[in-house]
C-alpha cells in the first residue's frame, strides 16, 4: 500500500509531539533530581525507597504491645554474664563449670608464654615490677600519643591530674608525681599496676567506675607505651632530664617540664 506523502507527514506529527513531551518531561524529572544532588536543605530528605530508610525496630528503653512483658529490650536469659564483665580465669567460675573447659585452654593458648605481657602479672599474681618491652624511641613517641588522646583529658598532659576533665571530674584524679606511683617498691609504683588501671579503670566500694578502663582502646602494646610514657613524664618534672633517654630528653629540651596543655 501507497501512502500519499501528506497523509504520512500528518501521522508522523503525532508520535514526535509525545516523544517531545516525553523528552520534556524527563528532562525537567532528570533535572528536578539532579538538584537534590548536593542541595543544602533544612528539609527532611527525599525518600524514594522509604522502606528500606526506614524500617520497622524498637528503639531502646521503649514500650511495645509485641512482648507480654511490655518491654522492647529483651532482658538476658538468667545466669548470662556481659562479654568480658569478668575474666575467664579459674579464680571466677564455680568448681563444676566444664563447661569453660575450651575457654580456660583457649585463654592460655593464647597467652603462651607472655602471660605478664598481656595481664602485667608475674606468675605468683603479683605485679610486674619493670614493663616486659623493650624501651624504644618509637614506643615512647606511641606511648605519648596514646596518653595524650586517652589519659591527658583527666590526668593532663603532664600527668599532675590537671585535665580539663580532670578537674571536672566526679572523682579527685590523682597526680602521677607521687611517690606512690612511682615508687616500683609500692604496690601501686610497679609499671605492672598502671597497666593494670590502664586496661582495667578503678571502681568505687560500690560497683561504680571513678576511671574507666581504656582495655577496649589500648591494646597490650599500647598499654605498656603509655605506661612508659608516664615514667617519662614523672622523671621529667622531677627536673631530672639527665636521667631520661636521649630521645626522650629531647622531647623536654625546652624548659625541662611538659607543661599543661603541651601536647607536642
Ligand atoms: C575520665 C577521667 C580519667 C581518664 C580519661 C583516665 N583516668 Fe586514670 N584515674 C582517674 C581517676 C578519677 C582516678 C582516681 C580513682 C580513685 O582514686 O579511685 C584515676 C587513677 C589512676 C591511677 C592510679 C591508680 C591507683 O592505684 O591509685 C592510674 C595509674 C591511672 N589513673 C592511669 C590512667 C591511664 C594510664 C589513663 C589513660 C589510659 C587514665 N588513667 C585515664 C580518672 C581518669
Amino acid at each position: 500500500m501507497v501512502h500519499s506523502p501528506r497523509k504520512s507527514r500528518a501521522s508522523a506529527g503525532v508520535p514526535t509531539v509525545v516523544a517531545l513531551a516525553l523528552a520534556g518531561v524527563g528532562l525537567a524529572s532528570m533535572l528536578s533530581m539532579s538538584g537534590c544532588r548536593g542541595d543544602r536543605s533544612e528539609n527532611r530528605p527525599r525518600q524514594f525507597f522509604p522502606d528500606m530508610d526506614d524500617s520497622p525496630k524498637f528503639k531502646p528503653q521503649t514500650q511495645t504491645d509485641f512482648f507480654a512483658d511490655g518491654r522492647s529490650m529483651r532482658p538476658p536469659e538468667a545466669g548470662t554474664v556481659a562479654f568480658g564483665a569478668f575474666p575467664l580465669v579459674e579464680e571466677n567460675l564455680p568448681a563444676d563449670a566444664e563447661w569453660a573447659e575450651p575457654f580456660l585452654q583457649e585463654r592460655t593458648d593464647l597467652l603462651g608464654e607472655s602471660t605478664a605481657m598481656y595481664t602485667g602479672l608475674n606468675d605468683d599474681g603479683t605485679t610486674l615490677a619493670m614493663m616486659p618491652m623493650e624501651l624504644t624511641n618509637e614506643l615512647l613517641e606511641h606511648g605519648k600519643e596514646r596518653f595524650n588522646i586517652y589519659c591527658a583529658a583527666c590526668h593532663g598532659y603532664a600527668g599532675d591530674g590537671m585535665g580539663m576533665v580532670g578537674r571536672r571530674w566526679s572523682a579527685p584524679v590523682p597526680s602521677f608525681h607521687q611517690a606512690k606511683y612511682k615508687d616500683r617498691a609500692e604496690p601501686t609504683g610497679t609499671d605492672g599496676h598502671l597497666f593494670h588501671i590502664a586496661r582495667n579503670g578503678l571502681r568505687h566500694p560500690d560497683g561504680r567506675y571513678r576511671m574507666p578502663g581504656y582495655g577496649h582502646a589500648l591494646s597490650a602494646e599500647d598499654t605498656w607505651a603509655v605506661v612508659a610514657h608516664i615514667r617519662v613524664l614523672q622523671q621529667a618534672f622531677d627536673n631530672d632530664p639527665d636521667s631520661l633517654p636521649a630521645e626522650a630528653r629531647t622531647q623536654f629540651e625546652s624548659g625541662g617540664r611538659p607543661t599543661q596543655g603541651g601536647g607536642s
